[in-house]
């Protein structure tokens, strides 16, 4: 069986819910407290084990490409006024050992579309796509090191799932399938964005999948679907008609950072939590006459 080294992340979407300031960069670009959205997502990969990150770029590129580079002068510069704190922290974005892969999609078609961009870099083995608006925070393994688990122990696409509210299914990829472990369900079915009352349960699709390579060939027939996109949760329907693809219902709290309240709630949960800002923070959301 092949291990998990690839992860996809696909960037190019028109980020509508958060313009202007998606107007000339990506929204995985904007910042929880004081690393991008991406940052967090390619931390989390790493840290599960895989070392090539794919990123599918729009055409507001070139700020991801720049941020997982080396940046020559600001180095220098920092260097240069022994600021080896703030230099360490330029430098380690992300592991020397890890290697970062830009494929362009000329179009936003959809999120399927997008997964399809990168099959020259993935090849014939399984990966990992991570949705970095997703922001996914878990004190013990994180989301992609239990996903990565599941697929190891089951040798199957996941796909991370969260229970969400029935009238919230029309945002969501909707999954459901007889529970075979704590956690862990086959799938059966996989709709994109139900009506309320078409919503096969309450299970949500979240921005978490581990899929096999035969996701490809299904993409490739896969027509426009829910809001005229190419969808990734059409391919895997199809896909689960060759082979057997797990629900995983993962540990950690969940931020929607494509919304402006969940990016909010983020960048306070996280402010809260940050060593160095917790207690200046607090103090100061205290001292807010807070709304009634
Ligand atoms: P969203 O459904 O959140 O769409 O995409 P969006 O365009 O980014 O944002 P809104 O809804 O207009 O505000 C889910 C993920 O798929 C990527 C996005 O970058 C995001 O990570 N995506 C979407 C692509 O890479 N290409 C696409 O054609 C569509």
């Amino acid at each position: 069986m092949k291990s998990i080294r690839k992860a996809v992340f696909p960037v190019a979407g028109m980020g509508t819910r958060f313009l202007p300031a998606t107007k000339a960069n990506p929204k995985e670009m904007l910042p929880i407290v004081d690393k991008p959205l991406i940052q967090y997502a390619a931390e989390e990969a790493v840290a599960a084990g895989i070392d090539t990150l794919i990123f599918i770029n729009g055409r507001n590129k070139r700020s991801i490409e720049d941020h997982f580079d080396k940046a020559y002068e600001l180095e220098a510069e920092l260097e240069a006024r022994n600021k080896s704190k703030l230099l360490k922290l330029a430098q380690e974005v992300i592991p020397s050992h890890v290697n970062c892969i830009y494929i362009r999609q000329s179009e936003a078609l959809g999120l399927g579309h997008a997964v399809l961009c990168a099959e020259p870099a993935v090849g014939n083995e399984p990966f990992a796509v991570i949705l970095a608006d997703d922001l996914i925070i878990n004190n013990g393994r994180n989301c992609m090191e239990q996903m990565v688990k599941v697929y190891n122990d089951y040798h199957g696409s996941v796909i991370g799932t969260q229970t969400v509210a029935r009238e919230e299914s029309d945002k969501y990829g909707m999954v459901a399938g007889p529970v075979i472990s704590d956690g862990i369900s086959l799938l059966e079915q996989i709709v994109e964005k139900p009506a309320a009352a078409d919503a096969p349960s309450d299970q949500a699709v979240v921005g978490r999948y581990i899929l096999t390579p035969g996701i490809f060939d299904k993409l490739k027939t896969t027509g426009r679907g829910a809001g005229g996109e190419i969808q990734l949760t059409d391919g895997i329907a199809a896909l689960l008609q060759d082979e057997k693809v797990y629900a995983y219902s993962f540990e950690g709290k969940r931020y929607d950072c494509g919304s402006k309240l969940g990016y909010l709630q983020a960048n306070v949960e996280l402010g809260l939590a940050h060593p160095e800002l917790k207690d200046d923070f607090c103090r100061y959301l205290k001292s807010l006459t807070l709304c009634d």
